[in-house]
């Protein structure tokens, strides 16, 4: 599997001033359209029928018309793919394009599972995000936890449980509340107002429904009262360097009087997104945001969700190295940091892992 990973270290260099809003980033923008690179990309999709929301294999949906008509701005030859079988995929291998721009992670054929990215990564085909692995560390949010917290992230103390280990809860001593979450998943999907349990009782009550519903195992965990921020990453492959782009998610509270982004509030789009004003805030945002991204083994683009405890100290909560790439946080965040539009977001993602085939 190919690791263009530098040395973290040596390479960090964090943005800890927050830009005025329209700022231009010459280092990470270069919008100059009058040169229309020879490369060739293939924006992939799923057979339409199969893109339902929350569909297992395809981590992020993406508006392939979209960011070809971006792309084809930039790059000489951009056409769409739909990958429905083996095929599919030998004949792209055959074409060997420069990147693959893509949001599916594996695909079903005939009873094999095949993730995509390595079989590009086998192929030497170059594509967008990271690799298999980190995104493995990633979707198990106690592997993530456990994976940052060994390179010294603070992160909020939990441990994991399924249905069959109720009876040995019943019999441990925890310190309520807790905040009861889907062990994996994202959207925020099993979280609601009952995730904060205040009892044992209502504990044990989250597990069961979050296996009835969810079909999986939960992460108990303590819970986080402050302010709730994420912390968009872009890496350059070239250089190494990493600019970390916090922003602070305001959301409404519920009828408990508790503000957590549940799956409710996410899908009515109720909350408020801000810049990150206090320069404190904004550098131990960006160290958290980005020793958690090292630590996973994230490449390229990814974001950070963060939350403070109650003596205000940045918690890492979650990762998404494959975070969406339509107008959500991952796209406010580099719009409020760099003042970039979503065009040159789109341009960066691809210039970026083109660079690294030269
Ligand atoms: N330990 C905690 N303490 C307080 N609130 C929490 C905690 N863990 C999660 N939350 C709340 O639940 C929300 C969703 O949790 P999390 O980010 O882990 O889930 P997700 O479904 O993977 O989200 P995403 O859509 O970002 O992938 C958080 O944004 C936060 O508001
Ligand atoms: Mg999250």
């Amino acid at each position: 599997m190919q690791n263009h990973k530098t040395p973290v270290s040596s390479k960090l260099s964090i943005i800890a001033q927050p830009p005025p809003p329209a700022r231009q980033d010459a280092a990470v923008l270069e919008m100059a359209v009058d040169v229309v690179r020879k490369k060739s990309i293939e924006v992939l999709m799923v057979p339409k029928s199969r893109v339902e929301r929350h569909q297992k294999n395809v981590a992020i949906t993406i508006d392939q018309d979209l960011i070809k008509s971006i792309l084809s701005k930039f790059y000489s030859s951009v056409i769409i793919t739909e990958v429905s079988s083996r095929n599919c995929l030998t004949k792209l291998a055959e074409r060997s394009p420069d990147l693959v721009f893509s949001g599916v992670k594996y695909f079903d054929f005939e009873e094999q599972q095949i993730w995509l990215n390595d079989f590009l990564d086998q192929q030497n085909i170059s594509y967008i995000g990271s690799n298999h692995s980190a995104l493995n560390k990633e979707y198990n949010k106690g592997t993530a936890k456990e994976t940052v917290r060994r390179a010294g992230v603070v992160t909020a103390d939990y441990f994991t449980a399924g249905r069959d280990e109720l009876e040995t809860i019943k019999s441990t001593k925890l310190v309520f509340p807790v905040f009861v979450k889907p062990i994996q998943g994202g959207d925020s999907l099993g979280i609601d107002e009952s995730s904060i349990a205040f009892t044992k009782t209502a504990m044990i009550a989250k597990i069961e429904q979050i296996s009835d519903l969810h079909n999986c195992g939960s992460i108990i965990e303590t819970y986080l009262t402050g302010r709730e921020f994420s912390v968009g990453i872009l890496e350059d492959e070239l250089t190494g360097n990493i600019t970390a782009m916090p922003i602070e998610i305001v959301t409404p509270k519920n009828k408990r009087g508790h503000r957590i982004l549940d799956y409710d509030i996410k899908k009515s789009d109720n909350e408020l997104v801000k810049r990150v004003a206090n320069k404190d805030l904004l550098r131990q945002l960006s160290d958290v945001g980005t020793r958690a991204f090292r630590a996973l083994g994230g490449r390229s683009f990814g974001r950070i969700d963060i939350r403070l405890c109650s003596k205000n100290i940045p918690h890492f909560m979650e990762a998404n190295l494959m975070p969406g790439l339509s107008k959500g946080y991952f796209f406010r965040s580099c719009a409020i940091n760099l003042g970039i539009s979503y065009e040159q977001m789109i341009h960066h993602i691809a210039k970026n892992r083109l660079n690294q085939i030269g």
